[in-house]
């Protein structure tokens, strides 16, 4: 394996603003196939499927998708501003755990109540765009402020993560990844531990991939073995993201990051959460009023297109859990990092 590293993509905006290009996150590290999307049900359909998903690429996604798709919309104006609110309406549909996704759909639903009623169609589209250019700009910016914050928290050793939250999940840079990123580059001399992530394995797909594309050590584990890793002493520190956090600092995030927590304590070992202030949701006091997506029951069933149990078996597939806040030693923001009691006083920041 070479030293050369790339930047990874999850997605862009091409033909200026006209068309969204999705990286297909359902076929890596296999194959890398850029999808081209102009309407609201592809697109709506390529975040149900996981096509691009983690909490802030979804976000991304949403508004880049949604401002290349109007303009398919109608030239007259009242016919158009209906077609807006029915597509924001099916993407709110799509999934309910990251709160990125309403944020997102909020900031172009002020666009359009925000404009004049004599605002032209093509002007309305061109804000749509700007407006989706800037909600992605100022993810990365946000990424990049929580790695400078962040970096110095990591020790030298062993940390392990939990599912995909690199430039993959994100408008660029990452956001726990993005940490583990700007330690390495200051030369903290780490290796991460990958959890494999069942049951869709974001871990062992793309984590696994980014971290060789950005030439960072790393060592793949399934989920069960992370206890094992503690208790050997081979990790310091555990670092993950997250979908939403409520006021008191509860995290919900990909299923299993509550057992990686509950381990941590266990072990005495510094457990981070990285996440943009978008993904605060300052209307939830606790973690119990997050919405938790269900999945269907064949992700766990079937892997890698072949049934691996019993086909009428029940399944539970809760999509994300939720983190007390009590577990965790900081929420890193790009506001700075914090003990979970005191996130709020970021929010005057
Ligand atoms: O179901 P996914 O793959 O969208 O879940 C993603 C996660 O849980 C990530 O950890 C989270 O969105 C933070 S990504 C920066």
């Amino acid at each position: 394996m070479g030293t050369e590293t790339r930047e990874v993509r999850a997605l862009e905006q091409g033909e200026g603003g006209r068309v969204l290009r999705l990286l297909d996150q359902r076929r890596l590290p296999g194959e890398e196939i850029w999808r081209e999307l102009r309407e609201i049900e592809p697109l709506a359909e390529a975040i149900e499927t996981l096509t691009v998903r983690g909490a802030p690429a979804i976000g991304c996604a949403a508004a880049a998708g949604l401002a290349a798709a109007s303009f398919g919309f109608a030239a007259e104006r009242d016919k158009f501003d209906a077609q807006v609110r029915e597509a924001l309406e099916r993407l709110a549909r799509t999934r309910p755990t990251a709160v990125n996704l309403f944020v997102a759909l909020d900031e172009l639903r002020a666009v359009l109540d925000g404009a004049e009623p004599a605002c032209p169609v093509e002007e309305l589209q061109r804000r749509f765009v700007d407006a989706a250019r800037v909600h992605i700009e100022k993810d990365v910016a946000m990424n990049r402020a929580m790695g400078a914050h962040g970096a110095a928290l990591l020790p030298t050793g062993g940390v392990l993560t939990h599912c995909n939250t690199g430039a993959l999940a994100t408008g660029g840079v990452g956001t726990a990844l993005g940490v583990i990123r700007a330690a390495h580059e200051r030369g903290t001399a780490l290796r991460v531990f990958v959890d494999e992530t069942r049951p869709l394995l974001q871990g062992a797909r793309l984590t696994a991939w980014e971290l060789i594309q950005e030439g960072i050590p790393a060592t793949l584990i399934a989920d069960n073995m992370a206890g094992a890793m503690m208790a050997q002493g081979k990790i310091a520190a555990a670092i993950v993201g997250a979908d939403r956090i409520t006021r008191r600092g509860d995290v919900a995030n990909k299923i299993g990051t509550y057992s990686v927590a509950v381990l941590c304590h266990h072990h005495k070992i510094p457990f981070f959460v990285a996440a943009p202030w978008t993904t605060v949701d300052l209307s939830l006091e606790d973690g119990a009023d997050i919405p938790i997506e269900q999945r269907p029951a064949d992700e766990v069933r079937v892997h890698g297109g072949t049934l691996m149990t019993p086909a009428s078996v029940d399944v539970e597939n809760p999509a994300f859990d939720v983190t007390p806040a009590e577990l965790i030693t900081a929420i890193i923001t790009d506001r700075g990092a914090v003990a979970p009691r005191r996130l709020l006083e970021l929010g005057s920041t």
